[in-house]
């Protein structure tokens, strides 16, 4: 090796020669990344797709294409400034889409490595069939579809029905897990009726189902309702219910956690975590503080927190409820969650 002459002066200043060499070596030097070695974390910002603009594009959309052509009517909520630069998904790890099924259309079942899970906004008459059981789907419900469980929409009413998709979609692509096969599904055996996860603190034995995901596919709206009605203060002061798993208490699928979160006119204690969450208002009107965003939402509304931002919720109607899909389950998994709250009450919190 020759004796290098250093510049100390102009570290960072490459030659055009070297700068050549390392492009054909498919080489870059860290000294030049934009994040490596730097002591500020760059977070997204919240972002929100509100109702009154995204209606209009749906109904719009509805007239282009139909399920039978593109497999499913899905718009994707992409966020504008996503961190990395070259994510694709709507926060995080996480990608949310709102998609429309009219009636007498239906969705031919397929199946992928994602947890998907589907939040219904409006409509009657659809249903979604998850591994073979019939889902109906009414406002508010939440209907999970876990990752390689084969699931089709069908649509016999006579309104359109519009819900909110959440997958870990963008995680499999980064993990390099993403898988996707086409319908139909094969001879499925039977799954067990959800009637039987319904007496309180009591399940069934001997089902045998050991799957990493609730045996319940649909969690419908006035259930969760009640249990929010009984469920004491949480730390933040909101109340909160978590859907879950009956035979393990653990989230209903993996890698999305899904929670229903009360919230009054008084702010919720600034809380924020290493996961990312997207929310869908479901009922009232409230602001999220959402670090330096200030995001009045209302019901169908979807808007993101992104991970490292504080967050502080309040209802401007009496009362109002969010729906949260978050991948805290992937960091908690990980050993990656962290979560912590700052001072109540307008205080800046101490980081
Ligand atoms: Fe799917």
């Amino acid at each position: 090796m020759t004796l290098l002459q250093v510049n100390l002066d102009a570290p960072d200043a490459i030659s055009r020669q070297l700068r050549e060499a390392m492009r054909k070596a498919h080489i870059v030097p860290l000294w030049e990344s934009p994040i490596a070695h730097k002591p500020e974390r760059r977070y997204e910002s919240a972002q929100i797709w509100p109702w009154r603009e995204v209606a209009p594009i749906l109904d719009q959309s509805a007239t282009i294409v139909s399920p039978a052509v593109v497999e499913r009517r899905v718009l994707s909520l992409i966020n504008p400034k996503p961190v990395p630069a070259s994510s694709e998904a709507t926060t995080g790890g996480l990608s949310a889409s709102l998609q429309m099924l009219l009636p007498g259309e239906r969705a031919r079942p397929h199946r992928h490595s994602m947890d998907a899970l589907r939040f219904v906004l409006q409509g009657s008459g659809a249903e979604t069939i998850v591994d073979g059981k019939s889902c109906p789907m009414s406002p508010g419900d939440l209907i999970i579809t876990p990752a390689w469980c084969w699931h089709e929409h069908v649509s016999t009413g006579a309104e359109p029905t519009i819900w909110v998709d959440v997958l870990d979609f963008a995680l499999h692509l980064s993990l390099g897990t993403f898988a996707y096969e086409p319908g139909p599904a094969p001879q499925l055996e039977r799954r067990p009726d959800d009637a039987i996860f319904s007496v309180a603190n009591t399940v069934p034995s001997g089902l045998g189902d050991e799957r990493p995901h609730s045996p319940v596919f649909r969690y419908p709206l006035a259930n969760v309702i009640e249990a929010l009605g009984r469920a004491p203060i949480d730390r933040d002061g909101a109340r909160r219910v978590r859907y879950v798993n009956p035979l393990s208490g653990r989230p209903a699928m993996a890698l999305l956690d899904c929670t229903m979160v009360e919230i009054d006119k008084g702010p919720t204690r600034p809380f924020r975590m290493s996961a990312s969450t997207v929310c869908v208002a479901v009922e009232g009107q409230g602001v999220s503080e959402i670090g330096n965003e200030s995001i009045e939402w209302k019901p169908n509304d979807v808007f993101t927190l992104p991970q490292g931002q504080w967050v502080s919720h309040r209802a401007v109607s009496d009362i109002a409820r969010i729906f949260m899909a978050s991948n805290r389950e992937v960091y908690g998994r990980l050993g990656l969650l962290d979560e912590s709250y700052g001072a109540l009450v307008g205080a800046t919190p101490a980081l």
